[in-house]
């Protein structure tokens, strides 16, 4: 299986690209230029396309002839970003092609999610301090994986819990809803969330799914 791994230089991109090779995957990579050096132990072992995110044709060059994309969609900026770089791929993977894209918890498909008081408290911070700050606006994820869902290609939108480093755990359970006692704890580990994205690949269970991830 070819992947492309979109955001491949961040911690959830180099878990994934692990994992990906581990799995005997054919890898291409996309990361920004000045993030190309983190990807320094694989440089043998994956293609790099250097480029921001959003740039569609960087993206068009980079799914080419990819059986699977894994997306790590980020809110960084003002201007559209996570929703630019869900639209390139949508656009440019291939019809048939499995895509993956990460977010967190507070992404609803369908608004049937029941999210602890705490929980909401802390994204409306977030979403004032990102934007009062110009860094990150929340809202484009939101609307980047809005897209997603209204698209009829074969996506998965995986919605990570709060995430820790350390050594895995084993690959997280999952449910269609926050509020499920299933995933309460609220824990990922890193690594776990990673594995899950890229098995996601050949989970044909998760096709147009959505869902919410938490370490057992
Ligand atoms: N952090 C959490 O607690 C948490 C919880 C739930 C879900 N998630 C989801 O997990 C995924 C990974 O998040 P993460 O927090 O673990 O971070 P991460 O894997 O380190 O990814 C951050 C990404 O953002 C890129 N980036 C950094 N600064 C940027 C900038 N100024 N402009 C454009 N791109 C920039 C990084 O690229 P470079 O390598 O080029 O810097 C990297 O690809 C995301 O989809 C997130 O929504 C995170």
């Amino acid at each position: 299986m070819k992947v492309c791994i979109v955001g491949a230089s961040g911690k959830l991109g180099r878990y994934m690209v692990r994992h990906a090779l581990k799995r005997g995957f054919e890898v291409v990579g996309v990361c920004r230029p000045q993030s190309v050096v983190k990807l320094a132990e694989f440089h043998d072992q994956i293609s790099i396309v250097p480029g921001m995110t959003d740039d569609r044709d960087v993206i068009r060059s980079a799914v080419d002839g990819c059986d699977g994309v894994l997306v790590v969609l980020v809110p960084f900026g003002m201007h559209g970003y996570a929703s630019g770089t869900a639209q390139a791929v949508l656009d440019y993977a291939r019809p048939e092609a499995r895509l993956v894209f990460s977010c967190g918890w507070h992404i609803t498909r369908d608004g049937n999610d029941r999210y602890p008081r705490r929980f909401i408290a802390t994204v409306k911070v977030m979403r004032f301090i990102g934007r009062a700050l110009r860094l990150a606006d929340v809202d484009d994820q939101i609307e980047a994986t809005r897209r997603v869902f209204e698209s009829d290609t074969r996506w998965t939108v995986v919605r990570g819990s709060d995430l820790l480093e350390g050594e895995s755990e084993g690959l997280p359970v999952w449910s269609r809803h926050v509020g499920d006692p299933l995933i309460a704890r609220n824990r990922t580990r890193r690594v776990d969330f990673a594995e899950f994205m890229v098995a996601a690949l050949d989970n044909d269970e998760l096709i147009q799914e959505a869902p919410a991830i938490s370490g057992r």
